[in-house]
């Protein structure tokens, strides 16, 4: 049905840092909370695009801990767009074998919205093929210490060995645990920064930086974004060379 163009390689995990929804609705002369709507429905088209590309992992930045200090009504309209669109969402997870997970410090999310996540997430948590990670109340140095803080406790209890420290061993203390590494990381609106987004597993993703503003992104522009990801050659600290011939690099 699609048509954009079909990449030889699928990214497995796509990790978007998702912005300009304000931006849009500037443009438009409207309230920045019709943009933030926008981007829900963005949100929910792009969901299933990347399923149809083949991605398996797509991690949509939601919420950062920075944005709490956004005014308040505008927050106030980022959780009622959240509550509204895991209300609707949970059925449509279920009939399409989503599988709904969370990155971040959701313990510190509104009540309704913990309990609403874990209702989706214990309802989809047998979903294998595809898996949408919300980044809420994420930010990639409150990770570190929430990591730092686990590990630590882990190693006073006995259960982790200092000397054997080894990032294999520390990264299991991330939210990010049990995913892989984001292979492409995209953002939207023409910024190009981080914005404390998965700092330490975007080590050696590819980046995407698209002018495209949040409400306006399309399945063709995630096309484009992954046909961009096949340009790349990934080399890991390793050379050119050696990549063409994996066994010498052994
Ligand atoms: C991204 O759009 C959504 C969130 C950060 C929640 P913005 O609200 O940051 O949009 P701009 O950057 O002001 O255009
Ligand atoms: C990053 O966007 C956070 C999310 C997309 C949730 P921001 O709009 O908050 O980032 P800055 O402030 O421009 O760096
Ligand atoms: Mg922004």
């Amino acid at each position: 049905m699609s048509q954009a163009p079909a990449p030889t390689t699928v990214p497995h995990h796509v990790a978007i840092i998702m912005d300009g929804n304000g931006r849009w609705a500037k443009q438009r002369g409207l309230p920045r909370l019709e943009g933030h709507r926008r981007g829900v429905e963005t949100v929910r088209t792009t969901t299933f695009a990347a399923r149809d590309l083949g991605v398996k992992m797509l991690t949509l930045y939601a919420f950062s801990v920075e944005n709490w200090k956004r005014p308040q009504d505008e927050v106030g309209g980022l959780m009622g767009l959240l509550e509204y669109y895991l209300k609707k969402e949970l059925e449509t997870f279920i009939r399409d074998r989503v599988r709904l997970r969370t990155i971040g410090r959701t313990e510190e999310m509104p009540s309704s919205i913990q309990k609403l996540l874990r209702t989706t997430m214990e309802e989809t948590r047998h979903f294998n093929d595809y898996t949408l990670v919300l980044a809420l109340n994420y930010g990639a140095r409150t990770e570190m210490v929430d990591a730092a803080r686990a590990y630590a406790a882990a190693v006073a209890a006995g259960k982790e060995k200092l000397n054997d420290g080894s990032w294999a061993t520390f990264s299991r203390y991330l939210y990010t645990a049990d995913m892989p590494d984001p292979d492409l990381v995209i953002r939207t609106s023409g910024e190009a920064r981080m914005s404390n987004f998965l700092l330490m597993q975007a080590a050696y993703a590819e980046f995407v930086f698209t002018p495209v503003l949040w409400p306006d992104f399309t399945k063709a522009d995630l096309a484009a974004a992954i046909a961009d990801y096949n340009r790349r050659e990934r080399r890991f600290g390793l050379t050119s060379e050696q990549l063409k011939a994996p066994t010498a690099a052994k």
